[in-house]
């Protein structure tokens, strides 16, 4: 038997899972870390952290699940999209890796699509200019801290940073590295073009990989460090989006899923580059060689879920821990007791200003309606329905673009609700289906780490062997009609105060 481990660099912590070849999870592990906004639209988290929690869950796998470190196979490593990490000469961070969430680059974004011009840039990138890939962030750092910017002689992704730790190499994927408006996402490989324009020196960039290549082997001091095995393969893992699609088995057109994490998506497998001119969804290389994706990437579609669990349910968070349960499952419970519609309550989920749908840095989250019968239970179900109508928003650009369907597959924290599923197949008037695997993109990247390393033939070959899916649920006419209206004023609300957003960022 083989064994494959698969590292999740997540947003609130990072998650390390060991497998056996079947698939079947033998131990995991998380530990979480703190996210930093220094300033209002600001997000950035210490690369310090990552690493830690990483040494911490893989020590914690190995040690229980009694499998002998050299019995692994390979490991496979995803994470949050578009992070910047820097490093100087000796691989030390520079400073603290500015996030996907982040989004003080508008400026330099506007500046990136005026020196390339915004045709040119999407027919190479396949995305216009946004405030959360990583250009951008070079470019604010480069203007807006030079001495820093001067000492940087390596630029990596979140995940990528994991694996110069583990095995020493600079090195990517295409997966992943489309996020950063750097890629000739078509052919696969750096732009020459764009990072010419934008006087990014080559040099500083990792190598390219496809996501199931081997892209190093653990070093001496990983090992020492880890408790993994000298000498393991590392292959390129994937984005954690890209790695979710492995992991529910969207590796063939048709196929889709949605993901409730701290952001929300909608993802579908293209085998071709599909390219929304508006830029409202992002197009990037697939974890399958040769394939394609688009997706969707709303900012704070968990994450709101999250915020209001933090500031408004200690109650539910106290209690839980006494019942040694999680304090989601309370707060669904209390949901699920108010009426669709939340007694005419509407939350725009723009927290942390949004990227699809309406690419709009400056935009802020809304309860639209608040009234003084309204209850605690009211928000935490307006909240619900808001991060599920932006979706929705997103799922009818896709559609728009002739993306094609089957059924919705559901993933994320979020997709562990069946209140919340039942919402998205009701707004959505989709069915949505539950992977039986629980493990996320952590899963996904194990599977390329066993195409990579020769225990699977292919990525669709693994799917097929390892997965099915779990639960259905259909959408119920009724309540399809009822949020139908909620839905409409929904979309309304966020045109009617794209202005005032505005000013508000001025204040
Ligand atoms: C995708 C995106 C997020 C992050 C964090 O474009 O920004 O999904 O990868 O999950």
């Amino acid at each position: 038997m083989n064994y494959l481990i698969g590292i999740d660099l997540g947003t609130s912590g990072t998650k390390t899972v060991l497998f056996d070849e079947t698939g079947k999870a033998l131990a995991g592990s998380t530990v979480e870390y703190p996210m930093y906004q220094p300033q209002n639209g600001w997000a950035e988290q210490d690369p310090a952290d990552w690493w830690n929690a990483c040494v911490a869950t893989v020590r914690s796998v190995l040690a229980s699940s009694g499998i002998a470190p050299a019995q692994i196979a390979g490991v496979g490593i995803s994470g949050q999209m578009h992070g910047l990490v820097m490093l100087d000469e000796a691989g030390q961070v520079l400073r603290k890796s500015i996030i996907w969430c982040d989004g003080r680059t508008t400026a330099q974004c506007e500046q990136i699509t005026d020196i390339i011009g915004a045709k040119r840039l999407i027919e190479i990138t396949a995305n216009p200019a946004l405030a959360g890939f990583t250009a951008g962030k070079i470019l604010w750092v480069r203007q807006n801290e030079p001495e820093l910017y001067a000492k940087c002689r390596h630029i990596l992704l979140p995940k990528d940073y994991l694996r110069y730790k583990l095995c020493g190499v600079f090195a990517t994927e295409v997966s992943d590295a489309s996020g950063m408006n750097l890629l000739d996402v078509p052919k696969r490989r750096w732009s020459d073009e764009v990072l010419k324009a934008l006087e990014i020196d080559p040099a500083l960039l990792p190598e390219m990989h496809e996501s199931c290549e081997v892209s190093g082997h653990i070093s001496p001091e990983a090992a020492a460090i880890t408790g993994l095995a000298e000498g393991t393969p590392v292959v390129g893992g994937a984005g954690d989006n890209a790695a979710a699609a492995v992991g529910t088995g969207v590796v063939e057109a048709g196929r889709a899923f949605t993901t409730i994490g701290t952001s929300g998506v909608i993802f579908a497998h293209s085998d071709t580059v599909a390219i929304d001119p508006l830029g409202r969804v992002h197009s990037f290389c697939s974890a399958v060689p040769g394939a394609w994706t688009v997706m969707s990437c709303s900012l704070a579609s968990g994450g709101s879920l999250q915020w209001f669990r933090n500031n408004f349910c200690t109650a539910e968070m106290q209690a839980a821990q006494g019942l040694g349960t999680d304090p989601y499952a309370l707060m669904d419970k209390q949901a699920a007791r108010v009426p669709i519609g939340s007694n005419r309550l509407i939350f725009l989920p723009y927290i942390m200003g949004e990227r699809s749908p309406i690419l709009d840095s400056l935009s802020r989250g809304v309860f639209f309606g608040l009234s003084g019968m309204h209850t605690r239970q009211d928000l935490l179900r307006a909240v619900m329905e808001g991060v599920t109508f932006s979706l929705r928003h997103c799922l009818d650009v896709l559609k728009g673009m002739g993306v094609p369907f089957g059924d919705m597959l559901v993933t994320g924290g979020g997709g562990v609700s069946a209140l919340w599923r039942q919402m998205l197949a009701d707004v959505f008037d989709h069915p949505v289906v539950t992977s039986t695997n629980r493990e996320g993109p952590a899963l996904g990247v194990a599977i390329l780490a066993g195409v990579g390393t020769g225990v699977f033939g292919s990525v669709p070959e693994a799917c097929a062997k390892i997965l099915s899916e779990g639960s259905r649920q259909e959408p119920i006419p009724e309540n399809t009609s009822a949020y139908a209206p909620y839905y409409e004023l929904y979309r309304r609300l966020y045109p009617a105060l794209k202005d005032e957003f505005k000013i508000l960022s001025t204040l």
